[in-house]
């Protein structure tokens, strides 16, 4: 019997809500799959996902300055501040330029400097979770996972805690032009305002760290040296964007849709609350069962065959983390969550030269954050299903209303 070929529709709820079950066909059935809605190659199995994270000579992660290059001069001005600082994002960046900026930014991010931050991410945990008071009803996204991230990452930059809506809101606002799949010029102009502004905020912090120095990651930043190279002005305020925003929408996922699937495995759940010690476990468990980074995007530099297909220099390839992480071949039972699995490691963080610099903090938010809310309520329960966000990179909910049993 001829299979019916398989028609990926990224934006339709009922995948947005549980992409799982296409994500199989895909990789059982056609793991380089083309798909026209969205002119580009859809990778599904690990080892293909992980060989690609780890090809610098056939894939490319420049993958702004052909589309930006693409532009029609009236578009390009509109999004010009978008093009100057997304541009010096290492993300979209190949070696050496890729290499420079990660080796400078990567001095803020060691793994002691991640630790020392536990104290901070307890206390706002803590106060989140305050801040509910008696309430058993609430928002996971709004009141906890939401906000949670961006009090960290801006309590390591070092901003003024005032911030946190403008900021957040900034934030939601350029993620418009990352995270979805067909842009509309409306949403151009919010984003472009949107980092006008969230620069000038942090050019004007800059100016006072380069002036007044604290011990927060600014202060760090303005005055680090690596030998004779340092952050150009352009690139710090980049950086600050870049840590700012892909430090917290991921995080606030990993935390939401790890206590939705807690929420679904009730054993794992109780599991969780009873013994703390299972928190790094569970946190890595949580990524690949159902992690926040729905792809990793690249373009073809030098065409080649996968599967029989080929891939053509210039095409875009939407490597599927998510998929890749459920992935048989690779786990034994992969849609059970399992606090206890070993073995292959997700690919939640991506992998390779451009792996996740802020990992060592994520997962010190999870271990933190997840298991301070189950302390909290013996038990939650959804309210109504939530609506997931439309993006093929973020793989997340807008809302998740819960009631909570003390
Ligand atoms: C659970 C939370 C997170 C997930 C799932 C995640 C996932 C990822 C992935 C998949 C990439 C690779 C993207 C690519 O190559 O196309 C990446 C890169 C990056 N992430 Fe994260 N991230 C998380 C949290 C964070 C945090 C907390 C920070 C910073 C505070 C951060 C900073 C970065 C930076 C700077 C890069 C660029 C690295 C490079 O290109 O070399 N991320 N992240």
């Amino acid at each position: 019997m001829k299979l019916q070929s398989i028609d990926w529709r990224p934006e339709d709820p009922a995948i947005l809500a549980n992409p799982y079950p296409i994500f199989s066909r895909m990789r059982d059935e056609d793991p380089c799959y083309w798909s026209d809605r969205l002119r580009s190659w859809v990778i599904t199995r690990y080892d293909d996902v992980k060989a690609m994270c780890l090809d610098k000579e056939r894939l490319s992660s420049d993958r702004l300055r052909p589309f930006f290059q693409s532009l029609p001069g009236s578009e390009a001005s509109r999004i010009s501040e978008i093009i100057r600082y997304l541009s010096l994002w290492m993300v979209f960046k190949d070696p050496p330029e890729h290499t420079r900026l990660r080796k400078l930014t990567a001095k803020v991010f060691s793994a002691r400097a991640m630790q020392a931050m536990r104290p901070q991410v307890e206390t706002i945990a803590d106060q989140l979770l305050d801040a509910l008071g008696e309430r058993d009803e609430f928002d996971l996204i709004a009141d906890y996972a939401g906000p949670l991230p961006c009090l960290v990452i801006m309590a390591m930059l070092g901003v003024p805690v005032q911030a946190l809506a403008q900021l957040k809101r900034l934030s939601d606002e350029i993620a418009l032009f990352i995270g979805s799949s067909r842009m509309s010029s409306d949403k151009y102009d919010t984003a472009e305002q949107a980092t006008q502004e969230m620069a000038a905020f942090f050019k004007a912090l800059i100016g006072e760290r380069r002036a007044h120095p604290k011990t927060d990651a600014i202060s760090e930043l303005v005055h680090l040296l690596d030998g004779e190279d340092r952050f150009s002005d352009d690139e710090l305020v980049a950086s600050c964007i870049l840590m700012l925003f892909a430090g917290h929408e991921t995080t606030t996922n990993l935390i939401a849709n790890g206590v939705y699937a807690l929420i679904h495995f009730p054993d794992a759940y109780q599991a969780l609350r009873n013994d703390p010690t299972l928190a790094q476990n569970a946190v890595e468990e949580l990524l690949r069962y159902d992690g926040p980074s729905g792809s990793q995007v690249r373009v073809v530099c030098r065409s080649f065959a996968l599967h029989g297909k080929e891939l053509q220099a210039g095409q875009r390839v939407f490597m599927m983390l998510n998929a890749a992480n459920r992935d048989p071949r690779a786990y034994p039972d992969p849609d059970r969550l399992d606090l206890s699995r070993d073995g292959a490691a997700h690919l939640a963080f991506g992998y390779g030269s451009h792996i996740c610099l802020g990992f060592p903090l994520a997962r010190l938010e999870g271990m933190v954050a997840i298991p301070a809310l189950l302390n909290r309520f013996r038990s939650l329960e959804l309210l109504k299903e939530p609506p997931w966000i439309n993006s093929l990179v973020f793989r997340g909910m807008q809302q998740c209303l819960l009631r909570g049993v003390r």
